[in-house]
């Protein structure tokens, strides 16, 4: 924002005026909007004063004060930031989400990289990717609360299927934030192509920094700074990723991916991952790898839980911790893993997913939180974890 003021006052005047206002707006950083606005319409009071008391004197001083506001940077945009062209900081970080762009040409523009430093303060943000297969999300005012006061550290991505709105109010972070989805169907490669258009949408925001991909029945474990602090400090990105002699490991693996990638190299893992700026670039870049997933990882193979993981494995392996940071509960057996409802839900097993039994690395050292978010949690938890939420959770 500028303020031109033009008028005949000797500059000597003028100047004093203007150093007065400076010394009150360096003095008090946060300045409100309203405080702002009042301040404008100080000055250009002072200003017309001014200008009607030297209506009748000589016109040689006669010249120009520019009225520089500088406000606070960082974060989201707020009202009276100084930017000067609204294009610029939509483009930077878009805020209406809906676009027609192709799959091919959104990939494209998103994994560009600015080959300057960025001329803008630049708060790294975490990107939340919720992939919402049904298109609701039953947890959401879990993650309303979770978010509260965050603004301008996190951004919201949803991917419904096409047609679908998700049911959240105006006032909610998730509201407006889905993403252009197609379809995507269990264990095809429909579901990797999401998770990468999901990538994709976020990464058009330039702080962005970590990309976290979450289902509709996962929650928040810890409070967002405890989790903002752990994501954006980390060395690390979060994909699970190992190899196993089993049908459900090395059985999938395709012959025919090699020479690109052989037995040796393929991985398996969680579907459920936490990458960095970076590696997120990088996998939306892939053309090597990625088509051979398409042609080759079917049913029984899943790419969405092989691709991510055999990609980083083998391009990113010493900037990855290769665990995951979404707890799930495998150990009954099955398919499919623990479901949590509202007769399972407990402070007791919050509280020890919080805090892991076995300790992992985290920067090098060890750690009892392991774990940032579970699930599966079913629809009818949200009343017990709303109660639980501020004394055990931290939120
Ligand atoms: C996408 O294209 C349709 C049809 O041309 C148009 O109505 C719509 O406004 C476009 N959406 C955006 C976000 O540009
Ligand atoms: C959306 O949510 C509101 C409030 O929770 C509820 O009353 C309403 O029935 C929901 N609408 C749909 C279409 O699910
Ligand atoms: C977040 O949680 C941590 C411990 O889990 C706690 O020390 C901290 O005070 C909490 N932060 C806020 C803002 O509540
Ligand atoms: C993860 O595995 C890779 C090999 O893929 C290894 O280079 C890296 O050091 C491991 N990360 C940690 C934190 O141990």
């Amino acid at each position: 924002m500028r303020l031109l003021l033009r008028s005949s006052v000797p500059s000597s005047t003028k100047g004093a005026l203007v150093d007065d206002f400076k010394v009150m707006l360096t003095r008090k950083e946060s300045f409100t909007c309203l405080a702002k606005a009042v301040a404008i319409l100080v000055i250009f009071s002072l200003g017309a004063a001014a200008g009607l008391w030297a209506a009748a004197g000589p016109r040689e001083y006669i010249n120009t004060i520019t009225v520089y506001f500088t406000g606070r940077g960082g974060g989201a945009p707020v009202c009276c930031r100084p930017d000067p062209d609204p294009d610029f900081a939509e483009f930077i970080a878009p805020t209406r989400l809906m676009h027609n762009m192709t799959d091919e040409q959104l990939f494209w523009r998103a994994s560009m990289v600015p080959a300057a430093e960025y001329p803008f303060d630049r708060t790294p943000k975490v990107a939340f990717m919720f992939l919402a297969g049904t298109g609701v999300l039953p947890l959401a005012p879990l993650w309303e609360r979770f978010f509260r006061g965050q603004e301008g550290r996190f951004s919201v991505y949803v991917h419904a299927p096409p047609g679908v709105a998700i049911n959240v109010s105006e006032d909610s972070p998730l509201y407006q934030r889905q993403i252009p989805s197609q379809e995507t169907s269990w264990g095809s490669v429909t579901l990797m192509d999401a998770e990468k258009r999901l990538l994709a949408n976020a990464l058009l925001d330039f702080s962005n920094e970590r990309f976290v991909l979450l289902s509709e029945s996962c929650i928040p474990v810890h409070n967002f700074s405890t989790v903002y602090d752990y994501l954006v400090d980390s060395h690390h990105s979060f994909v699970e990723v190992y190899d196993r002699n089993s049908k459900q490991c090395r059985g999938r693996y395709s012959r025919r991916m090699a020479p690109s990638i052989t037995r040796q190299q393929w991985r398996k893992g969680s579907q459920w991952f936490e990458m960095d700026r970076d590696v997120a670039r990088s996998l939306l870049t892939d053309t090597k790898y990625y088509p051979l997933f398409q042609r080759y990882c079917r049913p029984t193979c899943y790419p969405d839980e092989h691709y991510a993981q055999t990609f980083v494995h083998m391009r990113h392996g010493e900037r990855n911790s290769n665990r995951t940071v979404t707890y799930v509960d495998w150990s009954r057996g099955g398919p499919h893993p623990a479901m949590y409802g509202a007769r399972n839900v407990s402070p007791e097993l919050i509280r020890s997913i919080r805090m892991s039994a076995e300790p992992c690395l985290y920067n090098g050292r060890l750690t009892s939180t392991c774990y940032l978010f579970a699930r599966k949690f079913t629809p009818d938890a949200l009343a017990p974890l709303l109660e639980m939420s501020s004394t055990v959770m931290q939120y």
